[in-house]
């Protein structure tokens, strides 16, 4: 086996080697590639570190005058594609110290002291993951307000509600939908509690011991918008519970869009015919003129498998893993990203086709009663008459029995024929077999009735004004 080596003049790691690295090394080890996204990142923590290299006297004034407007220039040459990495800079970090190299010569250099791109990638990737959170935070709001949107609609729409994709109980269509929202909802929670959690600056702890010299990583922690600096050096560099935490989180996501999805595809199906997609959210096929396809549904289910093999692609490489950095680490940052890019591809979709389809009503409200749905009011109506629930239930079955074997409805059932099956059953009982009364009787906190689902409605649209405000904060300063 050959080995060819490079030389690399921009490499942060030189001094003790007697030639450059393999190529096939180089090739492995390279990240940036998918790292460069960091570079902002990267910059707001350098201004931070050169601050307080100042303030530790390592830095006089004009130096840092100068850091500063180095960074400036090179976070413009970054934002402007001016400077771009090359094929020689390992990573987000050499390709930015060989930018502040190229702008400041030997005081580039400087930058460097008390600090390792250990402490460096914990910092940018939670800064990152931060930023980004809050950008799908609001993508899911926008997700949601498009269901409350349809949802307002369909307070008092009836449809069948379903178990086991069994016709089970009516439920309004608004109700349904709002069901959709709840999840959203937790997972905002979920980004908002992540975030508390991931708002600790690693900065200062260097390779994995801090520093000697006299760094000020609170400060930091303050200036990079954290709420406090990591307590100990070594956990520090090696927590990436941030990461795994993040990637359950988007998971959780993935999994919502995906019933959401799976819904969406049956609710259009020829079966169902309960939703129309706008032709702009939905697509055609090559071959068959009359195909209408719920493509985005279906990418929607599809994305949640990237999703959840996101977190496993973490939790597993980070599983055994000692103290302090490992390299292998470094496989953290695609499934974050990964998981932010889909995210913001399918989340927009999503709200765009949920808030063009048209909700057949006449279709929903037909379906309501099919599959003798109203036969739990005919048990609970026997139970307000003090019929034991065990017993109304076998009274209910025997009724339900007859209806199947004469193709007929619960209502439909002759007064005599009624009395033959319990003594408990009178033609009152018909006052409930109503979609309508069924709904309407369905008033406690929670419930799929009219009044209920209004309240739901207005209490998720005021939490979602409230996450829209905390998906709009910045948290990375500039
Ligand atoms: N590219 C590396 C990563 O993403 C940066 C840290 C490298 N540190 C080191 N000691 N090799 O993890």
């Amino acid at each position: 086996m050959t080995s060819s080596t490079s030389t690399n003049r921009t490499s942060l790691w030189g001094g003790r080697f007697s030639g450059g690295p393999a190529e096939a090394l180089a090739r492995l080890s390279v990240s940036v590639q998918f790292d460069w996204r960091l570079a902002p990142y990267d910059l707001a923590g350098s201004r931070a570190h050169a601050r307080v290299l100042a303030h530790a006297g390592l830095l006089d004034a004009e130096e840092l005058g100068k850091m500063l407007a180095a960074l400036d220039d090179l976070e413009a040459a970054c934002a402007s594609g001016a400077f771009r990495p090359t094929v020689e800079d390992e990573d987000v970090h050499t390709a930015l110290e060989r930018g502040l190299l190229e702008r400041l010569g030997t005081l580039g250099g400087k930058l460097r002291a008390g600090r390792s791109r250990n402490d460096q990638v914990a910092t940018d990737l939670r800064l990152y993951l931060r930023d980004h959170a809050r950008g799908v935070a609001l993508r899911l709001v926008e997700l949601a307000d498009a269901l409350v949107e349809q949802a307002e609609r369909h307070v008092e729409t009836p449809a069948p509600g379903m178990t086991h994709v069994q016709h089970a109980q009516p439920v309004t269509f608004g109700h349904w939908l709002l069901a959709h929202v709840q999840p959203l909802l937790r997972d905002l929670e979920r980004l908002r509690d992540w975030d508390a959690r991931a708002a600790v600056s690693p900065l200062g702890s260097g390779a994995l011991a801090g520093s000697s010299l006299p760094l000020d990583p609170v400060q930091v922690a303050k200036e990079l918008g954290f709420a406090t600096a990591a307590p100990n050096s070594m956990d520090a560099v090696a927590d990436r519970d941030f990461v795994a935490e993040f990637l359950f989180v988007t998971a959780m996501i993935g999994v919502h869009l995906s019933r959401l999805g799976e819904e969406v595809v049956m609710w259009t199906s020829q079966e169902f015919g309960w939703v129309e997609l706008d032709d702009a959210f939905a697509t055609g096929s090559s071959i068959m003129p009359q195909k209408k396809n719920a493509d985005i549904a279906e990418l929607a289910r599809g994305k949640s498998g990237r999703l959840i093999g996101g977190l496993m692609t973490v939790l597993t490489m980070l599983k055994g893993l000692p103290l302090t950095y490992d390299r292998d680490m470094q496989e953290d940052k695609e499934p974050a990203f990964d998981a932010v890019d889909q995210l913001q591809l399918v989340l927009p979709a999503l709200a765009g086709m949920i808030s063009t389809m048209t909700v057949r009503a006449d279709r929903l409200a037909a379906a309501a009663p099919v599959g003798y749905t109203l036969a739990t009011e005919v048990a609970d109506w026997l139970v307000r008459k003090g019929v034991p629930f065990r017993e109304a239930h076998e009274i209910t079955g025997k009724l339900v029995a007859l209806c199947v074997a004469r193709d007929c409805a619960l209502d439909e059932v002759s007064d005599e024929d009624l009395a033959a099956i319990s003594d408990h059953l009178d033609p009152d009982v018909r006052s409930v077999l109503s979609v309508k009364s069924a709904l309407a009787a369905r008033t406690t906190y929670g419930s799929t009735g009219p009044g209920p689902v209004a309240d739901q409605l207005a209490a998720a649209a005021d939490k979602l004004i409230t996450w829209r405000t905390w998906s709009e904060e910045s948290v990375v300063p500039r």
